[in-house]
């Protein structure tokens, strides 16, 4: 049924967009590291390092505060450099182009599946160039692009392709997990990721070249055990061998994560049955026809739900989706956009003279989505009222 939305009112319920799944055992974590007195880079870093490697399969696991870091330090240990250009999907984050330019290469941006949101081997082709070093995908909302035509695609280039998995932990489809796939893979504990610790990143890769110019270059490019030189094992001598960066994760937030992490499969089941009750309640709603829901994942493929992006049916509706999100806010609802594409952007027009029509699919879903709230302990019952809220709101009684 139906309820007005009561906008100007006190909002009936508070649902924010995001509450991160936080319980005793992060808090004992963190005491615990606290107790140690050691509080960066250390033991609890390369136990969560061990943990992620073992958890996904991989060769090799670094640990860095960021995924912004991690696609950095990807970037340039492929030796992406200025002339050289990357495909980037225009649909996501900043980071994804942001890191190409920070080695003064040319981030060139491909459009976007009009389902799936992710980039295809066919959008990623009509922006090959002869410059071109590197191709980076991004695994958008948890659902993993539809790698073997891309991989296929790169290796008849030979080019390495870079995983932006930073919604994708855990996902898979056949089994491979998002992020080692392709050559290397930028994982995200951002706070509202699905796996968090605050803030943080890894790389994730089977080439140990990658993962060792990685590891010295998160530690401004000193020998790789630097980071021991305090501890009683640690050698006070080290090397400069390269200008690196501080990008290293603490010890802090690595007990964090070694927690999250082994709550992984069980948040994510939470978020799996928050996306489901979508299905049900927009299904048994006025509104079916007026929002179309994300793709469900297939048998053959696990889906990290880090997001659930409903885009409005505009052509059958009188509201903006501007109103709307004002209005659920008004009805207490936390909603975001993901993403305004990269192309849409001050610094992309200017910069590479890019117009909203160059990637017309991307353009389109931008305007028209919306991020809903999904985490592990949003009930049933708080679906069920964001559903009614827009109902109220799309339909007017
Ligand atoms: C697709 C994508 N890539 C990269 C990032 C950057 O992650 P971090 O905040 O860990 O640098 C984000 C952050 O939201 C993202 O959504």
């Amino acid at each position: 049924m139906s309820i007005p939305d009561g906008a100007g009112s006190v909002p009936a319920r508070k649902i924010p967009f995001h509450r991160p799944s936080l319980g005793n055992a992060e808090r004992d974590a963190v005491l615990e590291v606290l107790e140690s007195r050691w509080l960066t880079t250390g033991q609890k870093t390369v136990d969560f390092e061990e943990a992620v490697r073992a958890r996904i399969g991989c060769g090799h696991a670094v640990a860095v505060n960021s995924a912004t870091a991690a696609l950095h330090l990807i970037l340039e240990a492929l030796g992406v450099r200025a002339g050289d250009e990357v495909v980037v999907p225009t649909y996501t984050f900043a980071s994804c182009g942001e890191t190409v330019r920070y080695l003064n290469a040319r981030p060139r941006l491909a459009d976007v599946d009009a389902v799936t949101f992710n980039a295809t081997a066919a959008t990623i082709e009509a922006q090959l160039r002869p410059e071109t070093k590197a191709i980076m995908v991004v695994h958008f909302a948890g659902l993993m692009a539809d790698m073997e035509p891309i991989l296929e695609l790169a290796r008849s280039r030979n080019l390495p392709v870079i995983e932006d998995a930073a919604h994708a932990l855990p996902s898979s489809r056949e089994g491979r997990q998002a992020g080692t796939v392709g050559t290397a893979g930028a994982l995200s504990f951002y706070a509202t990721k699905t796996v968090t610790t605050g803030e943080g990143g890894m790389i994730v890769t089977d080439t140990a070249q990658i993962a060792d110019r990685a590891r010295s270059m998160r530690l401004h490019g000193l020998t790789r055990d630097a980071w021991k030189r305090y501890s009683g094992g640690g050698s006070w001598y080290y090397e400069i061998e390269d200008v690196g960066f501080k990008y290293n994760l603490t010890d802090l937030a690595a007990a964090i994560g070694l927690v999250q992490l082994e709550r992984a499969e069980s948040t994510r089941l939470e978020r799996e049955r928050v996306a489901r009750r979508y299905e049900q309640a927009f299904a048994a709603s006025s509104i079916a026809d007026l929002v179309e829901l994300p793709l469900m994942p297939r048998p053959n493929e696990v889906h990290a739900w880090h997001l659930f992006p409903i885009r409005l049916r505009l052509d059958r509706i009188k509201i903006t989706r501007a109103e709307t999100i004002d209005r659920l806010a008004g009805a207490g609802i936390g909603t975001s956009v993901h993403f305004i594409p990269l192309h849409l952007h001050p610094y992309y027009r200017r910069m590479y003279g890019y117009a909203p029509d160059d990637l017309p699919v991307a353009n389109l879903q931008f305007e028209r989505e919306i991020s809903l709230p999904i985490y592990p302990d949003l009930t049933d019952g708080e679906v069920d009222y964001v559903v009614e809220r827009l109902e109220g709101i799309l339909r007017p009684l």
